[in-house]
Order: structure tokens, then sequence, then C-alpha cells
């Protein structure tokens, strides 16, 4: 059950099923454009989107203001060095801050960036310093049904061929992203992070985690990993960050804060350059972007995070989805993460080609029937079309990503998404695709503009 009871409510927008249809068409079909209180369920991001405890709405209110050296700054940061024991730590607004700083301060332009994935933003901010950002996922990750423990784990053959062939293309770094979020929200393994580590220290290239889901990652080690049952989450988040040379890290999910971030190194020099470009750009070195009350809300977060009943019940939570998912006969990737499940929609409407969307076919139908929110990781987001609108590339797999909010929604809620995908899934050719009307040339999925296509081919 759930470690806590709720003393806040928030009322969910009960909407009609003429009012989506209506929403939805306003949008052109692109359910970022929706306004929020048109939404009943939102599982668009499990990013900003956790409910804040007690303890760190109090710490909010006992904050210090001050413009630097805020009792606020000190408080977080003895609670960071001592999860993370990086020597310097720098406060910034999110996590792409964090990326953009690192990046400029760290990587050589014109060399390669390797990962076991880049998540979205931390490839474009590579590419804006002139680098290129690599993926070198373990071959088990392409088997969306295995039940492999760690597909999340980088490929440690071809990042050590990519790292001895490093005279054509020198490598800058290695982002290790736990969890794999581009990947499924699959975990890495110790013994991956720990080799990992190893090939990079022989080669003299640092070791950067993204660290945003650590806690996460921790807890399914302790399930998964030998020789890990006895840990707590707290002691193999503790030995991850060692084993790294620093970290960049998103605060909006395992920090349980609405906006936060931060970067931590061992490195002092590359701290020193780091901490001009945040002064420049962000905030003095002890707010970096952040108000005094975020800076101890995060701080207060990071130590409810590694709470085993906190993550036992998160897991249990995901598991109970997933597992009503299954049983209405719709495909995840599996196993089930944490923060978020993926749906396979390819499989799920086989009917509709790539370049008709199937992904964004279930996630405008599990709008329109269900008020539910949900993001596409297919086609639309990977794929690419010719300036007539042929397709030229379609993504792997076609999937859609439910993502689950901290603290926020309760079984019932997800008994509800349950019952939507049932109805889905009793006559998923009665779903149809939709084609392009207007987009923009970078990240196209934010602003996309579709029309539904109303017979297949
Ligand atoms: N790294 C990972 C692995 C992420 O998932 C995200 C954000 C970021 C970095 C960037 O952090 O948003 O604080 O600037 N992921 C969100 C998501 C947006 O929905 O998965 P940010």
């Amino acid at each position: 059950m759930e470690p806590y009871r709720i003393k806040v409510v928030e009322p969910l927008a009960i909407t009609t099923r003429a009012q989506r249809e209506e929403a939805l068409k306003r949008v052109a079909y692109n359910p970022f454009d929706l306004r929020a209180d048109e939404v009943t369920i939102d599982l668009l991001s499990d990013s900003g989107t956790g409910a804040l405890s007690a303890a760190q709405l109090a710490a909010g209110m006992n904050a210090d203001e001050s413009y630097a050296g805020s009792r606020s700054f000190y408080r977080w940061h003895a609670v960071v060095s001592e999860l993370t024991g990086y020597p310097h730590i720098l406060p910034t607004h999110q996590g792409r801050a964090a990326e953009r700083i690192l990046f400029a301060a760290l990587l050589e332009p014109g060399s390669t960036v390797l990962s076991n994935t880049h998540f979205d933003t931390t490839r474009a901010n590579v590419e804006l310093t002139g680098c290129q950002a690599r993926d070198l996922p373990c071959a088990e990750a392409a088997d969306l049904d295995s039940d492999y423990p760690f597909k999340g784990n980088i490929d440690l053959s071809a990042l050590q061929q990519a790292l001895e062939s490093a005279q054509e293309s020198p490598v800058s770094a290695v982002v290790m992203t736990i969890t794999n979020n581009g990947g499924g929200g699959q975990p890495v393994s110790m013994e991956n992070l720990r080799q990992t580590a190893e090939l990079c220290r022989r080669h003299n290239v640092p070791m950067i985690l993204d660290a945003a889901r650590f806690a996460e990652n921790a807890w399914l080690v302790t399930r998964r990993e030998p020789g890990y049952q006895d840990r707590t989450p707290r002691q193999v988040s503790e030995e991850a960050f060692g084993l790294a040379d620093g970290c960049i890290m998103s605060a909006k999910k395992d920090g349980i804060v609405h906006i936060g971030g931060f970067i931590g190194l061992k490195d002092p020099e590359l701290a020193e350059k780091c901490n001009g470009l945040l002064i420049a750009t962000e905030g003095f070195s002890t707010y970096g972007g952040l108000a005094g009350r975020d800076l101890d809300m995060m701080a207060q977060g990071l130590l409810e995070v590694t709470e085993p009943t906190y993550l036992a019940e998160r897991a249990e939570a995901a598991n109970y989805l997933a597992e009503r998912i299954r049983a209405v006969g719709v495909d995840i990737v599996e196993p089930a993460g944490l923060h978020a499940l993926y749906l396979n929609a390819g499989r799920l409407l086989p009917h509709i080609p790539p370049h008709q969307y199937p992904g964004t076919a279930l996630v405008c139908e599990l709008y329109l029937r269900g008020g539910i929110r949900s993001a596409e990781l297919g086609s639309l987001y990977l794929g690419e079309e010719d300036d007539q609108g042929n397709p030229v590339k379609s993504a792997p797999y076609e999937l859609v990503r439910l993502a689950l909010p901290r603290r926020v929604y309760t079984r019932s809620h997800y008994d509800h998404v349950a019952q939507t995908l049932a109805d889905i899934a009793k006559d998923p050719s009665s779903v149809h695709g939709y084609r392009i009307v207007g987009q923009s040339p970078i990240l196209r999925h934010f602003s996309i503009q579709l029309e539904p296509v109303k017979s297949a081919g």
C-alpha cells in the first residue's frame, strides 16, 4: 500500500467525449497543445509532476531567500554531497541546464559522446556543442518482450571498440542514463556501470551519470542484481555516483520537486569552468536559477526518494498497472520499470502503417475514450519523411509512454487507464491513423499538427 495518506486534494477534470473530440481537433491532434484542465489522467510525463510531502512544504516555508550563501543552499549542499560524494556541486534550474553547462565546459567540438541511450535534450545539448551523440544500447534491449533484467545496459564491446578507435573520432565523454528513459525505462546494472567506468578510466574519458532516476535504478538493482539483495537503495545510489566522474541531474524526477537540477563533479578545474558558465547563464553558485525554497524542497525530496517503503510501493503500483494492461491483451516493453510503462502500439494496431503513426493513433484514442494523456515514442518522434511527405525512415518500434507521476495517482486511477485500454483492445481495427499537416524542423513532436486518415493506405 501507499506509505502515505492524502492531506490535500486537487479535483480532476471530468469531461465528456464531445468535449474531448472538440479539444483534440482544436489542437490538431497534438496532445502537447491541450490545456491540462482538458485532461483527466495526465501521464504525459513524470517530470516535475510529483506530489510534495508535508515535510517538503515545511522545508520550503523555512527556506532562506538571501541572494548569496543562503541557509537553504548549505542544507541542500550537505544532502547532495552526502548522497553523491562529489566535492563540487552546482545547482541548476533543471536537467537540461546542467547538460548545457557541463557539455559546453567538457566537450571538444568535433568529438563524440557515447551513451547507453541519450535522452532527447541530452542529445540536443551534445549536438549544440558541435559533437556527435552515439547510442550503444546492449543487444538485449532490442527484444521488447524478453524479461532480461538490465536492458538499460550499454553494449560493453561496442563501447570498447569505440574507445579504441578514438584516433579517428575522439570520445569526450560517456554518459550513462539511469534508468534508461529513451530505452523503455530499463535499469543499468552495477556490473555494467563498473565495467564502463573501468573502460573509461583506461582510455582517460570521463564517465558522467545522467542520474534523473538514480533511486529507481537503485531499487531495481536491489531486486534484480545478484549480490545486491541486502543493500539499501541509498547504498546502491552512493556506489553508482562513486563509480562516475560526475553527474547531471534533473531533480524533477527523483528529486520529487517541480523544478530543479544539479551538476556534481570530482574534477575541480572542470567544476570551475562550469561555475563560470553557471553564473553567466543560470545564477550565482549558491542558487543556480532556483529559489531557496526549491533547494530546501529538493534536499528533502532526495532524502525521501531512497526510502525503501516509497520505492517498493512505486514499483508495486507500476506492476499493478502493467499486470492489468497485459491482462487486456496489450503488450508493454518488458519487464515493467518504475517511472513509465511503454505500450507496444505497433503490435496492437498492425493495420496502421508506421507513416500513419500507430503510436499517435493510440495516444489520441486514449484521450478520446478516457481523457488520458500519454506520449508517442514511435515514427512521429523518430521517423522522417521527404518534402512530399513520403516515408524515408520509420522508428524501430511504435511505442506509447504512460509516464507515472510520483505519489499522484492511486490504483483506481490506474484501473481507469486499464479499462480504457481494454475498450480499445476489443476492437483495435476501428482505430485509424493520422497524417502530418504541419511541423517545425526541430523536435517536431512538440509542435506537430495532424489530421485523421479515415481509410488505411
Ligand atoms: N535526462 C533524462 C533521462 C530525462 O528523462 C530528462 C527529462 C532530462 C535529462 C532533462 O531534464 O526536463 O529537467 O530538463 N525527461 C522528461 C521526460 C522531460 O518526460 O522524460 P529536464
